[in-house]
């Protein structure tokens, strides 16, 4: 095949005879990370616009299922001892869970394989996404990486845990509603006006309320990667899903729990059940992926 290299990045020419194959049906960009560094693999077509890739094709399915599949699997080195999802806030509301959501180790590994130095996270809670999402950070870091994660709530409850991680220096903490202006503020002068490499959307499951995050902050920040909890949890989060899919021309939006419903399954147990606690229900609540870039 006839390529281009760069430092980490292989450019595949749609134009060679293998090329060919992969660049009528995708134009997109996708990791194959080995341990000793990212691989960027992505198709030039000059001219061409880029399709939003949604899963509609077998080549795209099996693009994004490997995608997601690393993330999963970076996700599974990450060490997560000691994160707990906290206090609940479903059935009694009072009982803390001590152990890791599934879907922590999908935020751990995203934040692992693409390096990322800041992130976003709307809906705190206890602190746990946060801190996955930290181990993760620092795990594909290089050292001395300037690492910030800043999270939103309405609520104080993670000076529970967060300031009790060691990864406490790189989580800052704002209190208030994230769709205020004051907060919109603060989160802007928290990044000193850098762009952001990922968004974490786990707050008010209502459609406007998490229509107006996304918008928001998908363009305060600029983020790479917007990853939305609950996108199945009840009609109003099924509306928002289908809004987001209408924003212009991200190269993926897909469900993971589609391609990989170990993120978001129910973790079976005596006493484990993660199961659909938030809305009464729905037993796959769903786990929303929408990537803008690399
Ligand atoms: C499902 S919990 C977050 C769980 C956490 N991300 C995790 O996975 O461990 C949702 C949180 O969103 C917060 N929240 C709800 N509406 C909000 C708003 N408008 N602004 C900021 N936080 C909000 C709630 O206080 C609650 O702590």
């Amino acid at each position: 095949m006839s390529t281009v290299h760069a430092p980490n990045i292989v450019i595949f020419n749609p134009h060679s005879p293998d090329g060919t194959v992969l660049a009528r049906q995708i134009a997109m960009q996708y990791p194959a990370a080995p341990d000793s560094g990212m691989v960027l693999c992505r198709t030039v077509q000059p001219g061409r616009r880029t399709g939003t890739l949604n899963g509609d094709s077998k080549m795209t399915t099996l693009l994004i299922k490997e995608e997601l599949e690393r993330i999963w699997q970076y996700g599974q080195d990450v060490d997560l001892t000691g994160v707990g999802y906290g206090r609940i806030h479903w059935d009694n509301e009072i009982d803390i869970w001590d152990f890791p959501a599934p879907y922590y180790y999908f935020l751990a590994g995203w934040c692992r394989l693409f390096r990322a130095r800041r992130v976003l996270e709307i809906g705190t809670h206890w602190g746990g996404s946060a801190v996955s999402m930290a181990r993760g950070m620092v795990r594909g870091s290089p050292m001395g990486e300037e690492l910030k994660i800043v999270t939103l709530d309405l609520t104080e409850e993670s000076d529970n845990f967060i300031p009790n991680q060691r990864e406490s220096s790189m989580i800052h903490k704002i209190v208030g509603d994230a769709n205020s202006s004051s907060m919109i503020r603060k989160t802007a002068e928290a990044f000193s006006g850098e762009v952001i490499d990922l968004l974490y959307i786990d707050a008010e499951h209502t459609e406007m309320s998490t229509f107006f995050n996304f918008v928001i902050y998908a363009i305060l920040l600029k983020p790479k990667v917007v990853i939305c909890d609950d996108i199945e949890l009840s009609d109003g989060m099924r509306s928002f899903w289908s809004l987001a899919k209408l924003c212009a021309a991200p190269q993926v939006i897909v469900n993971v729990v589609d391609y990989v419903p170990a993120v978001r399954a129910t973790v079976t147990g005596e006493t484990k059940a993660f199961v659909a606690h938030r809305g009464g229900g729905a037993a796959d609540p769903g786990f929303g992926y929408i990537r803008f870039r690399v």
